[in-house]
């Protein structure tokens, strides 16, 4: 219900900013069809794909002499007679499109139905055109108005991982997952639009940006991270943006298995330590897949946990009912004035007083990451995410300040795990090439003590597990009272659970919990009557 408030809001959010553009350009502020440049010179298609049907298409063309790729936006266009009727319709439609009284689903479906009936009453005294016209006025009224505008056939490309703008007159790039950095044939021509484009979309999300406040950091509808910086204030280009895309069906650690992320044994370790409350922090480079991975691995998260998640922009999805989610909040106020801000720091210190059983820090980078080492060693679980391509560069950073961790508090954090993008040697162009591998999984055990339980090999693509050398396993033995062989064979039964559900499918968020939650409910149960009775699975 709150979700459905806060998409009725945005919706009407949506349509007054864009309306307010609208108004203050005289009807010229929206194009309705970008002037998509045509393909680049010497480029050959080499792969098309709808984006929405009829109306956008995606093409992947190569130069053959280089072997460059380019990603080209292929969108139906309105002719002149279309586009004077659709700056017609959208002045009628911000007048009279009221935002939704009830409760909706879906807003864009919502803003279709109202656009039809309103087209309706209007078709006629607006001159005729066929059918084929008015549904392209409509997908650009949608695109426009409560899409993302320019950049809203790129969003619905599942393929795209990033969109990102670096100023006005250069073209947008994306990053996809099969040719990695493509430059589009998008591009904003003058600041006007670029601005007009980023302050649409940064009201979408619920914020503010302005020449004062040019950083913002949100959250779209949807879940897609933006981050904007907002004129020539701080950048000599021009507005720049990037979107994170979220997808729409998150990856869950059945997914990260099927693709090679992290190998079942790796899953099964990592499900006994958190069930254990080890703490657990992710490394790696920029968009390496540490939050997805963080997020996928939550699944394994003991069923009725209280979890608290702190972040700058809500990117965390969790499964679980017992879960508060907190967002750091900037601060609107100039110069040392920052009233009402805020910060990671302050929620995790207020989390505490809220009992959770494990708090979850989306990045830690500052003076919050000294206070969820103060909430570990008060016998919280803990797990966030770190940019750092080590263990050992990321222990430098915790020790020095801002983060400023004595050393004697290393062995807080128990495990460590190491994920970054990766090129198989047999991937070829145009198949999948970059592939996240979780690489080491390191256990601390002191200060500049790690020991090492799982290591990724490059030739064969695998994971290779030194169990032994951990530490923390022993403990749980110890705790549990089971011995060091009945906590693997523990181990190696939830092995063959993850295996059971990659081999029967079961991937989406909802349902491996769901299995998590009947297997910690009656794991010896469940273990026969479901995995040991399927046979497929018992002969793999
Ligand atoms: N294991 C994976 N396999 C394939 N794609 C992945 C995997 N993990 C993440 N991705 C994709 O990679 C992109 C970046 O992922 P994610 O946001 O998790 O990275 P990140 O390391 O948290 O980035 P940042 O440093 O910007 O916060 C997303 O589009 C995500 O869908
Ligand atoms: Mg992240």
């Amino acid at each position: 219900m709150q979700r459905i408030k806060r998409f009725n809001e945005r919706v009407s959010v949506a349509l007054k900013s864009a309306g307010r553009i609208f108004k203050k350009t005289k009807l010229k502020a929206i194009p309705p069809s970008p002037p998509p440049r045509p393909l680049p010179k010497g480029y050959k298609i080499v792969e098309r794909y709808p984006l929405y049907e009829p109306f956008a298409h995606a093409a992947i063309a190569r130069n053959p002499v280089t072997g460059e790729y380019k990603y080209v936006l292929d969108e139906l266009r309105l002719d002149i007679l279309e586009r004077n009727v659709y700056d017609r319709i959208l002045e009628i439609l911000l007048a009279e499109i009221a935002s939704p009284e009830t409760e909706i689903e879906d807003p864009r479906q919502f803003f279709v139905t109202e656009a039809e009936k309103i087209v309706g009453k209007y078709r006629i005294s607006l001159g005729w055109l066929p059918d084929v016209s008015w549904s392209k006025i409509l997908y650009y009224a949608q695109r426009n108005l409560v899409g993302f505008g320019k950049i809203d056939a790129l969003m619905r490309d599942q393929n795209i991982e990033d969109i990102s703008c670096d100023g006005v007159e250069r073209p947008v790039y994306v990053w996809h997952r099969r040719y990695e950095n493509l430059e589009t044939n998008l591009i904003f021509h003058d600041d006007q639009e670029v601005d007009d484009a980023v302050v649409k979309l940064v009201h979408m999300a619920g914020k503010h940006v302005s020449s004062a406040f040019p950083i913002v950091d949100a959250s779209l509808p949807g879940k897609h991270r933006l981050a904007v910086c907002y004129r020539r204030e701080v950048t000599p280009f021009g507005t720049a943006f990037t979107i994170r895309k979220f997808r729409d069906d998150p990856y869950s650690i059945i997914d990260l298995i099927k693709l090679g992320t992290l190998s079942e044994e790796m899953a099964a370790y990592f499900w006994i330590c958190l069930e254990n409350r080890a703490s657990l922090m992710v490394l790696g480079g920029t968009a390496s897949g540490k939050t997805t991975f963080l997020n996928a691995v939550a699944c394994l998260i003991k069923p009725g946990s209280k979890i608290i998640t702190i972040e700058e922009t809500a990117e965390l999805n969790l499964p679980h009912e017992n879960w508060i989610s907190l967002i750091a909040r900037r601060s609107y106020g100039l110069g040392e004035n920052l009233t009402g801000e805020v910060t990671l720091f302050d929620l995790v210190k207020t989390s505490m007083r809220h009992r959770p059983d494990l708090i979850v820090v989306g990045e830690i980078r500052g003076s919050e990451a000294y206070t969820l080492f103060q909430a570990l060693a008060t016998g919280h679980g803990g797990m966030a995410t770190m940019h750092a391509d080590s263990i050992d560069s990321a222990v430098k950073r915790l020790i020095q300040k801002p983060m400023d961790i004595a050393p004697a508090y290393m062995p807080l954090m128990n495990v460590v795990a190491s994920i970054q993008r990766v090129h198989l040697p047999q991937s070829k162009a145009g198949e999948m090439s970059a592939y996240r591998r979780i690489l080491s999984v390191d256990e601390i055990a002191d200060y500049e003590d790690y020991r090492n339980t799982f290591t990724w090999k490059a030739s064969g693509d695998m994971h290779v597990s030194n169990l032994k050398n951990g530490i923390m396993l022993n403990v749980i033995t110890e705790r549990s009272g089971l011995s060091w062989n009945e906590l693997m064979a523990e181990m190696k039964r939830r092995e063959n659970v993850l295996r059971w559900m990659r081999q029967r499918n079961i991937r989406s968020y909802r349902d491996v919990t769901g299995v998590i939650t009947e297997y910690s409910a009656k794991p010896e149960e469940f273990y026969e009557k479901e995995v040991l009775a399927d046979a497929p699975a018992k002969n793999s």
